[in-house]
């Protein structure tokens, strides 16, 4: 069966201003450059920044994401932005579901679902995030959460070509923390195991399945390796152009 075309993509969070576009365009300069790397790379800088990005690397292979988006397409949500908006601004696909949204916003499976098919309304591709808490692992609860949260979160009609999915355990996020080869490769089995169970063979196994939390330079070509880790969703090590470019180039041919 043919393996889904890497992604890696860079979650810049709240950090990045007007000036950290050298970054944005270094990491555009490299992978032009560079024809060898066969993985598709996204940045996800903050929406202040969508625009601009959106704008300058137009024509360019490094492609621009949103953070979050709201379920509707317009109206009175004052700070929110729609999945229309991003894409406008030149986005093409958008996270929701991040375990920060989940814990600072109260975001439940069921409304990450709903902006998932806000997302796909839109056109853009929705990089849904899953991830157990080092309470729910230390319970032995890890696949329990991981199919519950994907259940709640995933659209019914969700496509391969819509559809990301990034496990990434709370616990390692931002901690220099990773889970086990084992583990990575466990969790992820099981992710495409209920994926297929829901939207049937082809559509599970052309999913891309990301792993992300504390992904760097010199852990990536490891993690990347696992059996059904399809790439990587990346905070940190994703605001400076050399070292997700550290990242990146685990998928170089040569
Ligand atoms: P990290 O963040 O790479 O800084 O651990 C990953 C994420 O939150 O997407």
């Amino acid at each position: 069966m043919t393996q889904p075309r890497p992604l890696v993509a860079g979650n810049w969070k709240m950090n990045g201003e007007q000036a950290s576009w050298k970054e944005a365009e270094s990491l555009a300069g490299l992978l032009a450059a560079e024809t060898a790397v066969r993985a598709e790379v996204m940045l996800c800088p903050p929406a202040t920044l969508i625009t601009s990005f959106g704008h300058q690397l137009e024509g360019s292979k490094l492609m621009v994401g949103g953070q979050d988006c709201h379920g509707e397409l317009s109206g009175a949500h004052t700070g929110d932005i729609s999945a229309e908006m991003l894409a406008d601004a030149g986005a093409s696909a958008v996270i929701v579901g991040h375990s920060e949204r989940r814990t600072d916003h109260g975001e439940t499976s069921e409304a990450v679902r709903i902006k998932a098919e806000a997302a796909h309304r839109a056109g853009l591709v929705a990089i849904i995030c899953v991830g157990e808490t080092e309470t729910e692992r230390k319970q032995g609860d890890t696949l329990n959460v991981i199919c519950e949260q994907l259940s709640g979160s995933l659209p019914q009609n969700a496509k391969a070509g819509n559809t990301v999915i990034a496990y990434e355990p709370v616990w390692a996020i931002g901690t220099g923390l990773t889970p086990t080869l084992d583990d990575v490769g466990e969790v992820h089995r099981h992710i495409r195991a209920e994926l297929t169970g829901k939207l049937g063979e082809d559509e599970a196994s052309g999913m891309r399945i990301l792993y992300g939390g504390s992904v760097k330079p010199d852990n990536a070509a490891d993690l990347m390796a696992v059996a059904d880790v399809n790439g990587a969703l990346v905070g940190g090590a994703s605001l400076k152009a050399d070292d997700f470019w550290g990242i990146v180039s685990v998928y170089s041919e040569k």
